[in-house]
């Protein structure tokens, strides 16, 4: 039977919650004032920062997504600051030199981050490895999280081997990162068993209220032994974001589980959020489809998001009748390129090649660069291989790579600093932009412009305090 001990929760609201509700767009001076209260809390941490906050904070906001960094740790006094990490993507778009991958988890930890969740979409772990030896290096927590999916392929013996090949390559903690809501409550008794006995390494759950299970999968996998489990306080709970943490708390209490947080203190923290979520329906930043319970993402096991876009991508191309036959697609193509978990990029790389073999009226007819790519190995590895017909009509005779991708890539950072050099204002400059080059370029031109208008503004004070 599983060791019986307090919970720990890692409060979202800061990153996943409103990542999941409004499109990541809080506001860092809508934070701030309620740190002091969430550092009382006792949380095992706090998420903030990573996945698409960065992305969100230079292009919406105009916000430097390192001084939001610095701003919180100067808050949170007590607490862990944690992060989400695309492996040897980083945050961005597409696999980064090793000397990026090494700054950026320097430059993380040195701003203030305690924990670095790094994932890939395919749980090819030697898309990991450069960040999870940089965060041992900086001596930051590594934690190491597998994709979570469904099929053939992913049977208890993956889960626990792969488990095992984690606490081998040095990281701190595992996470199962449910990113679909796809891990149901029995499910979860069996998976979180295994791997309490495959590893001694902490196991944290991450998943998804999407469809409607999620509180009892968090039930299931506490009592099962699973370490600590991702909430989001109650205003930004449920629907595509996480169980609500006060509800957790109340189930444990009184049982060996009990987290011990105050529920008149997390109150306060509900009352502070809850006039920011009225105000994101009203201006509908907050759309109440995504609230309620999607079941389809538990009968075609494919994430609520990929739904949202096949649909958007049909409605386009006139094409609305065709959902059925897209959607029994998916899991075809998915099999031919290799049964890859589907999050980002892997679930539009399917989704998209989906839906192109049903509107040309021929499978593979057209294939997408990234199609392409994923089948040249540029991704990394699969855990099943590929469908050898379809390799061949996709990209033919063109090489194919089988060493880690990141390999080929050399050290860029020089270069990178050397075409940015002007905007340069701070070390982590550089990393944002080998990030987001445009955006970053735009929030630069952005934050000079403002600069400027103090400089002027101070000058104009002087002048006025000097009258000639
Ligand atoms: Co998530």
């Amino acid at each position: 039977m599983a060791v019986q001990k307090p919970i720990q929760i890692t409060e979202t609201v800061l990153r996943d919650a409103h990542q999941s509700l409004i499109a990541t767009r809080m506001p860092t001076e809508l934070m701030l004032p309620i740190v002091d209260k969430m550092d009382k809390v006792g949380y095992h941490s706090v998420e903030c920062w990573g996945g698409a906050t960065f992305d969100a904070c230079l292009r919406f906001l105009k916000e430097d997504p390192w001084e939001r960094l610095r701003k919180l740790r100067a808050g949170f006094k007590n607490t862990k600051l944690q992060m989400l990490f695309r492996g040897q993507n980083i945050l961005g778009y597409r696999h980064y030199a090793d000397d990026v991958v090494q700054y950026f988890v320097q430059k993380s930890i040195a701003n203030g981050i305690d924990i670095i969740r790094i994932f890939d979409c395919l749980n090819d772990m030697r898309n990991l490895e450069c960040a999870v030896k940089a965060c041992n290096r900086e001596k930051g927590h590594a934690q190491v999280a597998l994709s979570y999916t469904l099929g053939d392929a992913y049977t208890l013996d993956y889960w626990t081997n792969i488990a095992k090949e984690i606490e081998e390559m040095g990281a701190d903690s595992i996470c199962i990162k449910d990113m679909a809501g796809l891990l149901v409550p029995y499910e979860a008794t069996k998976l979180i068993t295994a791997m309490k006995n495959a590893t001694k390494l902490p196991i944290q759950l991450h998943t998804h209220y999407t469809s409607g299970v999620a509180s009892m999968t968090y039930l299931k996998a506490v009592e099962a032994g699973v370490d600590v489990i991702d909430c989001a306080i109650s205003p930004f709970a449920l629907g595509t974001s996480q169980p609500a943490t006060e509800v957790m708390v109340e189930t444990f209490r009184g049982t060996p589980y009990d987290s011990g947080y105050d529920q008149n203190l997390l109150a306060e923290i509900a009352d502070y959020f809850r006039p920011y979520r009225e105000e994101c329906l009203k201006t509908g930043l907050m759309d109440p489809k995504v609230l309620g319970v999607n079941i389809k993402t538990l009968i075609y096991q494919v994430p609520g998001g990929m739904l949202s876009n096949m649909v958007s991508q049909l409605k386009e191309q006139n094409a609305s009748d065709k959902y059925e036959e897209v959607l029994k697609e998916i899991p075809r193509v998915r099999k031919d390129l290799g049964e890859p978990p589907l999050v980002t990029p892997s679930s539009q790389i399917v989704g998209t090649q989906a839906v192109l073999n049903v509107l040309m009226g021929e499978r593979y007819k057209v294939a997408t660069d990234q199609t392409k790519d994923l089948l040249s190995g540029k991704y990394g590895k699969t855990v099943k291989p590929f469908n050898p017909e379809v390799v061949k009509k996709v990209i033919g005779d063109a090489p194919v790579i089988t060493c880690r991708p990141a390999d080929l890539i050399p050290n860029e950072l020089e270069k990178i600093e050397s075409e940015m050099k002007q905007w340069k204002q701070q070390d982590e400059d550089v990393l944002t932009y080998a990030l987001f080059p445009q955006v970053a370029v735009d929030f630069f031109k952005y934050r000079l412009a403002q600069q400027e208008k103090v400089d002027l503004k101070q000058a104009d004070t002087k002048n006025a305090a000097y009258p000639v």
